[in-house]
């Protein structure tokens, strides 16, 4: 539906039979520096790349204005905005949103939000990604070259790439032996 490359999901996965809100802490935070998301995704097993390469997934969908609220409006506590961001398009982020604002949601890849392309990855080197995370790419020389070929490959090697990443995302955490249970259903337990 979104003009993405498909990839092959590996089934009969052991999962939990319970959720706790607790344990998504570890997900990686928007305002989270390369330093601390290498280390998160080498901790699950993804390397760099595939730091750079899922990433990449921010060419769809949308981010709540007051996710970048800080950024925007309060970056070090003086009411300044985050230097690596663009400043030419700062403006046009808080024409859209205010301070305070819960509700607005602004696209992650503006123009191309409902296709899967690799358009992301020139917002990114734009200086244009919403949040820290995204602008941390290029912070890291690998992380750096891959914003940077991807920015013209029109797609090719980034679908490649994205379907890789997105078998090994899908292995992180399996449990084994006795724990858990296989799902007949992927999002309900049995
Ligand atoms: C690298 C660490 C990541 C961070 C820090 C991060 C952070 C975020 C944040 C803050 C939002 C917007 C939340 C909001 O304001 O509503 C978001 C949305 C999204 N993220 Fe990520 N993300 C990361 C990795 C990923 C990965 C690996 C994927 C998929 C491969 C992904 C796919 C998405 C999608 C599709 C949305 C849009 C959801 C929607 O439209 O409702 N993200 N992410």
């Amino acid at each position: 539906m979104i003009k993405g490359p498909y990839w092959p999901v590996p089934l009969g996965r052991r999962d939990g039979r319970v959720s706790i809100a607790s344990e998504s802490f570890t997900l990686p935070a928007p305002f989270a520096n390369i330093t601390q998301l290498k280390a998160q995704f080498l901790s699950k097993g993804l390397s760099v790349n595939d730091l750079a390469v899922l990433s990449g997934g921010h060419t769809v969908g949308i981010s709540h204005c007051s996710t970048i609220a800080t950024r925007l409006y309060n970056f070090t506590g003086k009411g300044d905005t985050d230097p690596s961001l663009d400043p030419r398009y700062v403006p046009q982020l808080k024409r859209i949103c205010f301070p305070t604002d819960k509700t607005t949601l602004l696209a992650m890849d503006p123009g191309s939000s409902k296709s899967f392309d690799e358009d992301y990855y020139n917002v990114v080197l734009k200086r244009r990604g919403l949040f820290q995370s995204n602008a941390a790419l290029l912070n890291d020389k690998t992380t750096y070259a891959y914003v940077k070929l991807q920015a013209k490959s029109h797609g090719y090697i980034f679908f490649k790439d994205f379907q890789a990443s997105m078998v090994k995302m899908g292995q992180i955490g399996v449990l084994t032996g006795k724990a858990g249970e296989i799902r007949r259903h992927c999002a309900l337990i049995n």
